[in-house]
């Protein structure tokens, strides 16, 4: 894990985002009867990118984007979580656990009170990934949503060691 870093999007980060941004799509829409054009998707990824850039996080190991973090505000102040992605071939290496212990981290630091969420009761290793940071689950029709307190010391949810 040395050379992993997560950090906010810039613009220098625009090609790798819009990148992920289609690869996460694609593998989210894969069940479903439309899946996105690489054009849609780039300016699906574009428009997102201006908008709300400076919620948006990505993952590189060395130089190679290997995850993003995504997220927005919401009509009432709080950090939304539009979800986390990792490249499949580095699956399974504790990774979406790494960068959604960052994103939350980042919410806080930048001020946010709350994030909320929501996951697809089908998203099992998604699941695993907010159970694995003792993040409360709440269920309801098609899913799980979780609202994360900020305003509280994180460093228990997110296994941080003194
Ligand atoms: C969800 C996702 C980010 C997890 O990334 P990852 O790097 O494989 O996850 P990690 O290796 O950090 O695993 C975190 C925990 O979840 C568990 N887990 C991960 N995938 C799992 C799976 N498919 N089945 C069961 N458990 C799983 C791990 O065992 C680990 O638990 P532990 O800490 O108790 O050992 C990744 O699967 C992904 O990008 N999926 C597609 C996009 C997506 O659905 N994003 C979430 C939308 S809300």
């Amino acid at each position: 894990m040395d050379n992993i870093t997560i950090k906010p999007v810039t613009d220098d980060d625009l090609l790798d985002f819009a990148h992920l941004f289609w690869q996460y799509r694609n593998e989210e829409l894969a069940n479903e009867p439309e899946s996105l054009s690489q054009k849609v998707c780039l300016e699906k990824a574009l428009s997102n990118f201006e908008d709300s850039k400076k919620y948006q996080q990505i993952m590189r190991d060395d130089a190679v984007a290997i995850g993003i973090a995504e997220g927005k505000e919401s009509n009432s102040g709080s950090y939304v979580s539009d979800g986390i992605f990792i490249v499949g071939y580095r699956r399974g290496e504790g990774l979406g656990k790494l960068i959604k212990q960052e994103q939350i981290k980042y919410a806080k630091d930048i001020g946010f009170p709350v994030m909320n969420g929501f996951v697809l009761d089908t998203n099992t290793a998604s699941l695993a990934t907010m159970r694995s940071l003792n993040i409360e689950l709440i269920g309801k029709r098609a899913g799980y949503t979780f609202t994360i307190d900020l305003s509280q010391d994180l460093s228990v949810l997110i296994g941080e060691k003194e």
